[in-house]
């Protein structure tokens, strides 16, 4: 059977990595959370002290390993960062406030997109980020486009937030969620757009399941 590439990028807090989740199971592909690697990369420079305008940050990248491994208790390969399971600290505020001026460094974007690149060229693969269909794989065979509502999006990753026990507030959380999205699409490398053959996928009234059934019908054409 075929192994095609699915795209997927979309606005944050949106539920793209869920979504991407059920389809690579479902179809035995391998998920890529790219949004977890810049993450990684941010909480790698918060760590060392190094502000995204630093004249050393391009040389610093030198020491930076941000792989997928499996871990006993996780259902899927988590992000590691030079070996260390960072997979929950990056999900943390701070990393959050802070990734969007790490996210627009041409170079790491440099690093990171060869990488994705090359875990993604024999094909079988889902990966949702901001530059999916746009820059990784502009070829991907299948490319969506998610979004929802910005106070949707901050309610659900707010619950998110509480439910691990994190301290927070939803007003905090609905001003990071308005600021991302404003600094994702504005910014001058690699800004988030809806490519013209992407499918847009507005899930703000819909549920999981009415959205997967949905892009499992759009994957199921493609195969065909
Ligand atoms: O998907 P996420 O919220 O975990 O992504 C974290 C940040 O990383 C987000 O602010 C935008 C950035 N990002 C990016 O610039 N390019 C990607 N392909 C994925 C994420």
């Amino acid at each position: 059977m075929k192994k095609i590439r699915i795209a997927i990028d979309g606005h944050s807090s949106c539920g793209k990595s869920t979504i991407a989740k059920e389809i690579a199971k479902k179809l035995d592909y391998i998920y890529v959370d790219t949004g977890a690697m810049y993450r990684a990369a941010t909480l790698y420079f918060i760590r060392k002290g190094i502000r995204p305008d630093s004249e050393n940050l391009p040389q610093e990248l030198n020491d930076l390993a941000i792989e997928f491994k499996t871990v006993s208790g996780y259902p899927l390969p988590v992000v590691h960062l030079n070996g260390e399971n960072v997979e929950e600290e990056i999900r943390r505020l701070e990393v959050s406030n802070q990734v969007s001026h790490y996210s627009k460094i041409a170079a790491l974007r440099k690093k990171l997109v060869s990488q994705q690149q090359e875990i993604g060229k024999m094909g079988g693969v889902v990966m949702d980020g901001r530059d999916i269909g746009s820059v990784v794989f502009p070829e991907a065979e299948l490319k969506l486009f998610m979004t929802a509502s910005p106070e949707i999006r901050a309610k659900r990753r707010y619950d998110e937030l509480v439910q691990k026990g994190e301290s927070v507030e939803y007003e905090a959380i609905l001003e990071n969620v308005i600021q991302r999205d404003k600094e994702d699409s504005s910014r001058k490398e690699s800004p988030l757009i809806q490519v013209k053959d992407a499918v847009l996928v507005d899930n703000s009234n819909m549920t999981r399941e009415e959205q997967l059934e949905f892009v499992m019908d759009l994957i199921q054409k493609k195969l065909k």
